[in-house]
């Protein structure tokens, strides 16, 4: 038996809450998730059958006292389409569970959800400012998002962190004068602006950065997600 999921199900994203359906789905879905089991009965991660926009398998992977998405992968480990994440993602950021599992964690920045006066976008609280020199980027995670940080040339930026060729985990690529590549196959994104250098209607979704008593906040509005 596996733990309760973290996070509630709805009518297309299930929650896989046993290891036989976890191997159920392993099999109709020829992929991998059956060898996750030890992760799963440990409370390490947990797994979700994906019905719609596509037919996907997603994992949530424990952090501290929160959840943030693994990976989503459709039939034969293919990567899921960039709706499909957005999806995923709204459905994880507008979960009661997570929200009050938030920022918990002993010597963890607390995530705190303001409310800005000026719009309806949600500013969360990831990294103290004085943690991020000029030049460098960390992978922030507000709400289940994967986000990097950057600074440069004094400016902080936040963009999403999965690159939308094959879905590589953009922190661990390189950053050199604002441009951020890819550790994967190399495409390069100007941190500052989001866009890709080879291909401008491709890029990466930029996300407000202000700062507040030292902290920084990344603004959310999922109604402005593409
Ligand atoms: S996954 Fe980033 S360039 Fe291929």
């Amino acid at each position: 038996m596996l733990p309760p999921p973290p996070v509630a199900g709805t009518n297309t994203i299930q929650p896989l809450a046993t290891v036989d359906m976890m191997r159920d789905e392993g099999r109709r879905q020829h992929n991998c998730v059956a060898s996750f089991s030890v992760e799963a009965v440990e409370g390490r991660m947990a797994f979700y059958r994906v019905l719609g926009p596509e037919r996907a398998t997603a994992s949530l992977v424990r952090e501290r006292d929160s959840w943030r998405i693994g990976q989503i992968k459709t039939a034969a480990n293919r990567p899921a389409k960039r709706t499909t994440w957005l999806a995923v993602q709204r459905w994880l950021a507008d979960s009661p569970q997570v929200r009050t599992t938030l920022g918990k964690g002993p010597g963890h920045l607390q995530e705190a959800v303001m409310r800005d006066g000026s719009n309806a976008s949600r500013w969360i609280a990831v990294l103290e400012d004085t943690t991020l020199g000029e030049g460098e980027m960390r992978v922030v995670f507000p709400l289940g998002m994967n986000i990097v940080v950057a600074r440069v040339g004094g400016q902080v930026y936040a963009v999403s962190g999965a690159c939308p060729h094959l879905g590589c985990p953009l922190f661990t690529g390189r950053l050199a004068g604002g441009v951020l590549t890819c550790p994967c196959h190399d495409w390069r994104f100007d941190v500052r602006t989001g866009e890709f250098l080879d291909a401008p209607e491709l890029g990466l979704t930029k996300f407000p950065v202000k700062t507040d008593a030292g902290r920084l906040l990344v603004g959310l509005d999922w109604r402005e997600i593409p």
